[in-house]
């Protein structure tokens, strides 16, 4: 096992009287790429917001690098290295690519090479330096993806979180998306991939967590994404 870059501990979060994610416990190792998977609503994105301090945690652990981040406002937190890419893109349809991109600065703790991670994030998502004078709401659904990935990699994090990245995009679409993780991580960079598409996750992740129900309820390996049976159980099983 590498080194723990993320750890969660006993997470539970609530909102309000209902619980969100219930005692759940995973980590991750520097450079891996790690899967979470599980149906609607079982707190994979609340789990995302609470390492990103942008729900309360009501009892649990979450360190980075060893050092606890629970209670930490979300601007510090991606000032330390943790950038996330949520849910539906957040994209500003009516202003430019390259608008959309400087965004993601405010996250940055250094303004120096900037233009350098620039030349990486373009060549890892041509699109986005070739549609950059364009409006971003007139990109399809996977180059405003790519787009809300360049975003998050500007800020030059150490650990990057996506929020279902496939969501809508057609397979050959999420194939280059992957394709990009894999050379991100190449490049350092950490990754949790959330996700409701089990079976091309378990395959394609280091190592994937089934969370139902706010809980961690088994580990996966990519050997797994053939074994139906498994994988089935890994959905519906309690
Ligand atoms: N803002 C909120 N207020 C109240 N309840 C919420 C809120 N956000 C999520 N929940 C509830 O918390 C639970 C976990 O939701 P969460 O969004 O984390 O699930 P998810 O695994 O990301 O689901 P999906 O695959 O649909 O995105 C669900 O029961 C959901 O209804
Ligand atoms: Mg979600």
């Amino acid at each position: 096992m590498p080194e723990p870059m993320l750890e969660i501990d006993g997470l539970d979060v609530r909102y309000g009287a209902v619980p969100a994610v219930r005692g759940a416990t995973l980590s991750i190792g520097q450079g891996e790429i790690v899967g979470l998977v599980g149906p609607n609503g079982a707190g994979k994105s609340t789990t995302l917001l609470a390492l990103m301090g942008a729900v309360p945690v009501a009892d649990g652990a979450i360190r980075f690098e060893g050092r606890s981040i629970v209670g930490i406002p979300t601007e510090k937190i991606v000032r330390q290295g943790i950038a996330l890419v949520p849910e539906g893109r957040h994209i500003f349809d009516h202003l430019t690519v390259a608008e959309n991109l400087r965004l993601g600065l405010v996250g940055r703790q250094s303004k120096q090479d900037v233009d350098a991670d620039l030349e990486w994030i373009y060549g890892l998502f041509p699109v986005v330096r070739d549609f950059r004078r364009r409006q971003a709401g007139l990109l399809s659904g996977g180059q405003q993806q790519q787009l809300a990935i360049a975003r998050a990699l500007i800020a030059r994090p150490r650990v990057l979180l996506l929020d279902e990245p496939s969501l809508g995009l057609a397979p050959s679409v999420v194939e280059t998306v992957w394709q990009a993780l894999g050379e991100i991580r190449s490049g350092g960079v950490t990754i949790l991939l959330v996700e409701q598409r089990a079976q091309i996750t378990v395959g394609f992740a280091d190592r994937t967590y089934v969370l139902g129900n706010g809980t961690i309820k088994m580990e996966l390996t990519p050997r797994d994404a053939q074994d139906t049976e498994r994988m089935v159980e890994a959905y519906f099983g309690s």
